[in-house]
């Protein structure tokens, strides 16, 4: 998928419009908001030739009652492919048992895998890909549990830091520590970020509150103080290392506005490369359907 982002991206730059999914249609649901995964989407599919429908919770059925299993059986009747961000995983996996066309993952609360395929591109980019010490610092929500899983997947090293009581989902890292074993992935679970972040090539942090989180915001600020990545904190990371955020970025919280502006040339490539991440992922589908 990322080989053929990455073609694709190459591509474009003479052409945006490369019409390799011409006449297909992707349904987009959103239980919850979002620019980047919405754009991305709604634009790579445009540029594919392809035609992407933006269908909220609200102004759905959904919305009212409608059971996922039975929208499932009408949109596969109708689309090509889905995209669903909402936030059971349990309710995504439902879905794709009953959809007769292939579902992406546009975030839950326990993932975020199309965030980590930008962000595996970027750190190609950046020369970062060779046997990289990435640092995770902050809560271990979605954001985590996927970076567990593309160190996993693909052999790295990965130090996640954590306050006492918001670590990784113990069955998620059981599982991912099985892949682990295979790659050869070091993976470690720790509670102070220093440590994390020491001699890393890759540093990277997420919103202490992620969406459906709000009613605990004001306890999580408390419990998160001293996980900012800020100058200091990245001052133990190599000279060269990168900083990724998936943004929004919440500035004075889990990144001081000094790291994330001196390091903008690698977040705001980090979110364009969402958009060629996605157009690798559908036609990566549509050709895997035949
Ligand atoms: N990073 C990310 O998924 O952004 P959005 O919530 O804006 O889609
Ligand atoms: N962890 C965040 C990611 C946003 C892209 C959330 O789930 O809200």
């Amino acid at each position: 998928m990322i080989d053929l982002a990455f073609g694709i991206k190459k591509r474009m730059q003479k052409n945006p419009i490369t019409g390799e999914l011409s006449g297909k249609t992707l349904g987009m649901i959103f239980e919850k908001s979002s620019t980047r995964t919405r754009v991305s989407f709604e634009v790579g599919m445009y540029q594919l030739g392809g035609h992407a429908l933006f269908l909220s919770s609200n102004d759905t059925q959904l919305g009212r009652g409608e059971p996922l299993k039975d929208t499932a059986r009408v949109l596969s009747s109708m689309v090509d492919m889905v995209m669903i961000r909402t936030y059971k995983q349990s309710d995504l996996e439902e879905f794709a048992s009953y959809s007769k066309v292939p579902v992406i993952n546009a975030l839950t609360d326990s993932f975020h895998p199309l965030q980590l395929m930008a962000d595996y591109m970027t750190m190609v980019e950046f020369g970062k890909d060779k046997e990289p010490v990435v640092a995770y610092v902050g809560d271990g929500n979605n954001m985590a549990h996927s970076w567990l899983y593309l160190a996993a997947k693909l052999g790295f090293e990965l130090r996640v830091a954590t306050p006492k009581g918001y670590e990784v989902d113990k069955s998620i890292l059981d599982e991912a520590l099985v892949l682990a074993n295979k790659s050869g992935a070091k993976i470690a679970i720790l509670n102070d970020p220093k440590e994390a972040v020491k001699e890393a090539d890759v540093v990277t942090t997420d919103t202490w509150v992620s969406m459906g989180q709000e009613d605990e915001k004001e306890r999580r600020l408390k419990d998160f103080s001293g996980f900012m990545v800020d100058s200091s904190m990245m001052s133990l990371a190599k000279d060269d290392a990168i900083f990724l955020h998936c943004l929004p970025a919440y500035r004075g919280y889990e990144v001081s506005e000094e790291v994330i502006e001196s390091h903008s040339q690698e977040v705001f490539r980090e979110a364009e490369n969402r958009l060629h991440a996605q157009k690798g992922i559908m036609v990566w589908l549509d050709n895997k359907r035949g």
